[in-house]
């Protein structure tokens, strides 16, 4: 289904670390769509993942930076720049961690500097990607930044410990960024809010098989798989969307503003009341 839709954009994706990764079908889709683009990831992932692969199948530069370095994130703007003949017209922010759910802390009792980690990781790395790029002046106008969230942010899901509240940090820098980054250069800014999906950082939160299938019969529309969300990423790395910015988008299948279904009514035993 390619339609030269980025064809001649050029961009910077982060956080591809295996097959399942979203970052790692955005690149797919991305390359299939005729972008040029680096792949990044931290020197860690890099090692340990897959992105070798990835690289070699969408002729793709990989250029290691850790998101939470400033120093990292200056050369890899310069590095990509260099690479791609120019400046950037796109960057997906596909990463995310809390040492908190991997040592399976308590939200109620973490240990604070894994929660300093979960944000410095997991959302203010989008405002260290943004600073640094605006000052290299790294992106084109029009240029498309996306960042991957979870509904989280609006709502409790108390499994998801302290990723909740850097969900909503990430959203606000969204909206900050999104305003300073339009008035200065017409760069827009947006998260997505996927539906709960099977990668390494999903699979990761307490409970997630029981979740995705509570998720699914909450949905009309079913929960929306990484391949659906790399579309809906393209989408707004395209120049079909140019005006949208500063936005959290939900990517769900309508799990966000359903009340109560069929399906989880049944799930409790209930659901069969006529009266
Ligand atoms: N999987 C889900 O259910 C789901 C739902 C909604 C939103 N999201 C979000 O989607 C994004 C991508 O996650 P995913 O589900 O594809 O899982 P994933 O584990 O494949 O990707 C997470 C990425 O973050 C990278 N990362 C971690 N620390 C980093 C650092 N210091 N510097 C640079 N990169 C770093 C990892 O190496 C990895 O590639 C995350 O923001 C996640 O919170 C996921």
């Amino acid at each position: 289904m390619a339609n030269d839709l980025l064809k001649g954009k050029k961009g910077i994706i982060f956080g591809a670390l295996d097959e399942r990764s979203i970052a790692w079908k955005v690149a797919e889709r991305a390359h299939e769509e005729g972008a040029q683009f680096v792949l990044t990831n931290a020197p860690i992932a890099l090692r340990m993942g897959k992105i070798k692969e990835l690289g070699e199948k969408c002729g793709a530069e990989i250029i290691p930076a850790d998101a939470t370095n400033n120093e990292d994130l200056t050369q890899l703007f310069e590095k990509s720049m260099e690479i791609l003949g120019g400046k950037v017209d796109f960057v997906l922010h596909s990463i995310g961690m809390s040492p908190n759910v991997r040592k399976k802390k308590h939200y109620t009792d973490p240990n604070y500097d894994f929660y300093h980690k979960t944000m410095d990781i997991s959302a203010m790395s989008l405002h260290r990607v943004l600073s640094t790029a605006m000052k290299a002046d790294a992106i084109n106008e029009w240029g498309s930044v996306v960042a991957l969230t979870y509904i989280a942010a609006q709502r409790v899901f108390p499994d998801y410990n302290d990723m909740a509240d850097a969900k909503a940090l990430l959203e606000s820098i969204t909206r900050s960024f999104g305003y300073h980054y339009g008035v200065a250069k017409k760069v827009r800014i947006n998260t997505i809010s996927q539906s709960p999906t099977p990668t390494t950082a999903g699979s990761g939160v307490k409970g997630f098989g029981d979740f995705l299938a509570y998720a699914e019969a909450m949905s009309p529309l079913g929960n929306a798989d990484g391949g659906a969300c790399a579309d809906y990423v393209l989408s707004l790395f395209s120049d079909l969307t140019r005006y949208v910015t500063m936005q959290n988008l939900f990517h769900d299948g309508g799990f966000s503003f359903t009340g109560v279904s069929q399906k989880t009514m049944e799930m409790v035993g209930l659901g069969q009341d006529e009266g």
